[in-house]
């Protein structure tokens, strides 16, 4: 294992080359060199001394183009997502999952682009590029990701109106849709389109799209990662390899992904706040324990509502009776913490999100405590009357990591 010297001269492994969870303790964080302090301070400060004009200490300037703590967490998501591998990649933190997004669309589509979304995406990502970026000129198709046939149909090409991105999730939210993420870098390669990959719900301990030939990793941070309910942020990690599509150049000069996303941060700000960014690093120290526990929790879950006479269809990838169940297999490394059903009809749907007890009804996921909710009425009202809208008797879960006996017995009397 090769070791490198932090600035204060001890040495360390190269995090970068450890196991998942060695990385997200330690990979941006060693002890601060003041103190010996184990946890990287917040630092709460807007702006920082300069010794004489221009002489900024280790680069820092003012905190929106940069803050310890942000760089911290910067450096821990990239090594979360892309350590172990030969690919050299770069963390951005954001104020939300969303903002993340918009900064990342502006930094590589231009008016006239074409983006393939998928016709199962998040509800507010496929907002925000119909409804923002489709009256800035970016024309969008909603494809269902699994039919690689229908995924090349919908790929354009030419000077002008090419498809530029290829947006997949996978699992997708709220219906948990598994594509394969070899094949469509394949389908974004040949079209000379980016292939970003919002990773919110399998996270990085689960499944590294970067291996699988991504170019951009998205995540909502305020799902598991943060883990706690308790922070919203979002975060890009970019190959350092990826080029802007159709030969675009950046307003930083230069064509990678990586200058354009960091000029983009700065010129449009929504970063993520110091406090902010300190709660989510925690969040992603525990990130595969929690995982681990949250997986055990939803697959005996799944089983139980397999069983159950009112719960309809259970759509879980580690059940075999899942689409994706093999290609999930193939890319993950377990099927994670989400499970929804079907309850037969709206009205069984709205009951049994009222009478849980310990799944407590609220919007979000990822959180150490059990989530139920209607993506109809709740996440995805915003997707009601378009190709996305999804099935009113479909309930969603998120499971938590409480013990599961109790999970299991507070859907048993809901559903009862
Ligand atoms: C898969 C997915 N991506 C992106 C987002 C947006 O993230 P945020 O709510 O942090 O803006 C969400 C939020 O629910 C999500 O579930």
């Amino acid at each position: 294992m090769t070791t490198t010297s932090s600035e204060h001269g001890s040495e360390h492994p190269d995090w970068t080359r450890t196991g998942f969870s060695t990385r997200a303790i330690h990979a941006g964080q060693d002890p601060d060199a003041t103190t010996g302090a184990v946890v990287p301070p917040i630092h709460q400060v807007s702006t920082y001394k300069q010794d004489g004009v221009g002489g900024l200490r280790g680069g820092y300037e003012y905190s929106r183009s940069a803050n310890p703590t942000r760089t911290a967490l910067e450096e821990a998501l990239a090594a979360a997502e892309a350590g172990g591998l030969d690919v050299p990649a770069s963390g951005f933190a954001f104020a939300s999952g969303l903002a993340a997004e918009d900064t990342l669309l502006r930094a590589v589509l231009r008016p006239g682009d074409h983006v393939i979304v998928p016709d199962d995406a998040y509800g507010g990502t496929y907002r925000l590029i119909a409804r923002v970026f489709g009256p800035w000129g970016v024309a969008h198709t909603p494809v269902d990701l699994t039919d690689l046939v229908a995924v090349r149909a919908a790929v354009r090409r030419g000077d002008s109106g090419a498809t530029r991105v290829l947006w997949v999730e996978t699992p997708t939210n709220p219906l948990l849709g598994v594509s394969d993420l070899a094949a469509l870098a394949d389908v974004a390669r040949d079209a000379g389109a980016l292939l970003v990959v919002d990773n919110t719900f399998a996270t990085p301990y689960l499944q590294q799209p970067l291996a699988l030939g991504a170019d951009v990793v998205v995540h909502s941070t305020t799902k598991y990662i943060g883990g706690h309910s308790d922070v919203v942020g979002g975060a890009l990690v970019v190959a350092d390899a990826a080029r802007l599509p159709g030969g675009l150049e950046s307003p930083a000069g230069g064509t990678d992904v990586t200058g354009a996303v960091r000029f983009h941060q700065n010129a449009s700000g929504a970063v993520a706040g110091p406090f902010d960014a300190w709660l989510t690093l925690r969040g992603l120290k525990t990130l595969a324990v929690r995982m681990d526990r949250h997986q055990a929790n939803a697959a005996a879950v799944a089983e139980f509502l397999v069983g159950h006479p009112a719960a309809g269809e259970v759509i879980y990838p580690g059940l075999a009776s899942h689409p994706g169940h093999e290609v999930a297999a193939r890319q993950m490394r377990g099927f994670g913490g989400m499970v929804s059903f079907r309850a037969g009809s709206e009205a069984k749907a709205l009951d049994v999100c009222a009478r849980t007890q310990v799944f407590t009804l609220a919007e979000s996921l990822g959180g150490v405590e059990s989530l139920i909710e209607h993506p109809g009425r709740m996440t995805h009202g915003s997707v009601a009357g378009t190709s996305l809208e999804v099935p009113d008797d479909l309930v969603r879960l998120s499971v938590g990591i409480e013990d599961v006996q109790d999970l299991v017995a507070d859907l048993e009397q809901a559903l009862a």
